[in-house]
Parts: C-alpha cells; sequence; structure tokens
C-alpha cells in the first residue's frame, strides 16, 4: 500500500506541479539558495528573490566574498533577516572550510548554520537523491489527515508519527527527489487547509480525515503561541543641512544588521512628551534645537511572535545630534534608499508625509 502511495503521488505531480525553476537543477548553491528564501516566505514572494539573487551571486564563492551590507540590501522585503546573516556565514564558512564544495550527506548538511531537518532533507534530495523525506506544513496536513494521526501538531509524538510514514514510503521510492517535490505540491495545492479537494483526490478511498469526515479538525492545532507586544517610537531626526540621522541595529533582537533611527521603546504606547522626557532623547538633542515636529499614527507590523506597534515622530532640528556612545550616524538623505532597512521603514520612506518633510527643509 505505501509503495502505491508514492506512485499515485508522483501520477498526481507529473500532470499538477508548479513549474518551478529551482526543479530545473541539481546545484546545490541553488537548491540551498531557493529553500532558505522559501523558509517563512510564499512561492510568488519569493521567486523575484531567487533570480536577483542568482543574477548578483551566481555561485557560491560568489556569495562567499559578497559585502554584507549587499547581501542584507537585496534581502530587504523578505523578513526573518537571520536567515540572510546565516545564508552568507554558511557560503563563507563552505568556501574556506571545505574548499568551496557544498556537503554531498545530510548528516554534513544538517551541521550548517541556518539549516534545519526540513531544508536539510530539501538539499540532500533535490541535490543528491538521497532518501531523506521533506516535513514542512504542508506536508505535515497531507499525512496527519492520510493516516488519521490526531495528537497535536507540533508535538514530539506527531512529529515522530509521520516521520515514520514518510521514512517507510521514501525508503522504496527510486526518484526522491520528485517524490519529494510531489509531496510538498500535493499539500499546497491539493490537500490544502482550507477547502482540501476531496472530491477530486486519487487518495480519496484512502484517507481516514476523509472517510471520518475530520478534514476540518486535522491536523489537530496545538495550543496558541503567546505573543509579546512593542511599541517602537522612531524619532526622524531631520537637519538643515539635508542630512538625518540613521542607526544600525546590532543587537541580538529583530531585524538584526540592518538600520533603522533613533528609537526610543516602551511596553506601552506613550505620548511624545514624555518620550521627550527620556534619557536617551534628552542626551541626542542636548546640544540642539527642537523647530518643528509631525507625529504620525502608530503601525502595526506582525512578526510571528511579536505585534510590533510603529510610531514614526518626524523632528526637525538646528544643528547636530549629540550621539556619543551611540550607533547614531548623519548621512545625506539623498542616500537613504541604499541602506537596508525593515518593511516598516521602507514604507514610510516612500510615504508621502516622509517625502513631503524631507523636501521642505
Ligand atoms: N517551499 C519550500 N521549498 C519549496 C520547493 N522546493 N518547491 C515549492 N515550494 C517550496
Amino acid at each position: 500500500m505505501l509503495k502505491n502511495i508514492a506512485n499515485t503521488l508522483i501520477t498526481w505531480y507529473i500532470k499538477n506541479k508548479r513549474e518551478l525553476p529551482w526543479r530545473n537543477t541539481t546545484d546545490p548553491y541553488k537548491i540551498w539558495l531557493s529553500e532558505i528564501i522559501l523558509q517563512q516566505t510564499r512561492v510568488e514572494q519569493g521567486l523575484p528573490y531567487y533570480h536577483r539573487f542568482l543574477k548578483q551571486y551566481p555561485t557560491l564563492k560568489s556569495l562567499a566574498k559578497a559585502n554584507d551590507d549587499e547581501v542584507m540590501k537585496l534581502w530587504q522585503g523578505l523578513g526573518y533577516y537571520s536567515r540572510a546573516r546565516n545564508l552568507l556565514s554558511t557560503a563563507r564558512s563552505i568556501h574556506t572550510d571545505n574548499k568551496g564544495k557544498f556537503p554531498t550527506t545530510w548528516e554534513e548538511i544538517i551541521k550548517l548554520k541556518g539549516i534545519g531537518d526540513y531544508t536539510a532533507a530539501a538539499i540532500a534530495s533535490f541535490a543528491f537523491n538521497l532518501k531523506h523525506p521533506v516535513l514542512d506544513g504542508n506536508v505535515y496536513r497531507f499525512i496527519t489527515r492520510l493516516i488519521g494521526i490526531e495528537t497535536p501538531l507540533k508535538t514530539a509524538t506527531t512529529k515522530a508519527s509521520v516521520m515514520m510514514v514518510l521514512n517507510e514510503i521514501i525508503s522504496n521510492v527510486n526518484d526522491a527527489a520528485t517524490f519529494n517535490q510531489a509531496l510538498m505540491d500535493f499539500g499546497a495545492l491539493q490537500c490544502t487547509p482550507k477547502n482540501p479537494k476531496c472530491a477530486h483526490c486519487p487518495f480519496d478511498s484512502l484517507c481516514i480525515a476523509r472517510i471520518e469526515n475530520k478534514t476540518g479538525q486535522i491536523p489537530v492545532k496545538g495550543k496558541a503561541i503567546s505573543i509579546r507586544e512593542r511599541h517602537f517610537n522612531y524619532i526622524i531626526f531631520l537637519t538643515n543641512r539635508n542630512s538625518i540621522y540613521m542607526k544600525k541595529r546590532t543587537a541580538n533582537d529583530v531585524w538584526q544588521n540592518l538600520y533603522d533611527f533613533p528609537l526610543i521603546e516602551s511596553l506601552k504606547p506613550i505620548a511624545l512628551k514624555k518620550i521627550m522626557l527620556d534619557p536617551d532623547f534628552k542626551s541626542w538633542t542636548s546640544k540642539s534645537e527642537i523647530t518643528e515636529i509631525l507625529s504620525l499614527k502608530p503601525v502595526l507590523h506582525k512578526l510571528s511572535h511579536q505585534n510590533i506597534f510603529v510610531t514614526f515622530h518626524i523632528i526637525k532640528i538646528s544643528k547636530f545630534l549629540n550621539s556619543e556612545k551611540s550607533l547614531i550616524f548623519e548621512i545625506e538623505k539623498n542616500i537613504i534608499n541604499s541602506f537596508a532597512v525593515p518593511k516598516v521603514i521602507e514604507t514610510f520612506l516612500a510615504s508621502h508625509y516622509f517625502l513631503n518633510s524631507i523636501k521642505n527643509i
């Protein structure tokens, strides 16, 4: 029966597959790049980034030699920036420690920074045809429904049950790469979270969730994750010298290695009056006069485990900021778009509030 599952799945895939550029290669560098981009990113959103990266860095060697800021800039807008930092650091370590040769076994691939079980299996199977099943959200859904697994998702028990089934199936498959691609597409296109296409499904007579009318309940969701609330109060200091102050984010926190602005963070929303009493704000402005203020409405930026409420306060100052002992620096405003910034700042920089305020300095 398990052998039939693989054959049925591959037959379905040949008819229904998505044509994707990383499916026409066995180059581990290109496959690795595509998989890192596609972690937490939809295919349609990831595609242009994949092409741009390969154009700029066609080989692992060229990426290893890339400039950090340039890579972060190319990643801008994709989010989860640790992916880009790990990508670069892994490219460099393969280049220097492994003479530029991508490791060829699952055991070596999993040791690389930024690569977990799923990505290691994807690279091992797509590049080297090794029999390691991919287990992503789509595959979890398909297999838990097919077998009728009702333990909560994201538990060790569920993972072990699903992996056991997948390992058994893949052990009898010749083309592990096609099998894994088929698994993912089946979950993404056919066995969807809402309104799965059960009426036209090649597994309709086998699928336990379908037979027991439980596709709405399986996979069983676990406990909701707790979401941290943060308030980022950004101060956009504009000077009468056509300049603006920015800051590099170096801390082990969201958006590490991207650029932003002088920031006062708070646990709750706070008014500008209160922000101006903050010791950091007082220190920054100790040598200058404030000539004009525009405070925008907060915008909510959602990350997987955090809700960040971002408020921009545009403040015109005479003279200089006191940026001693801080990572704040002054730049000419017309080069601001060359810095890699988080999405929420990219949107702000393109808004009429910002564009008008820099016009009138
Ligand atoms: N999502 C993650 N990896 C993928 C792949 N190789 N093909 C399609 N979607 C994916």
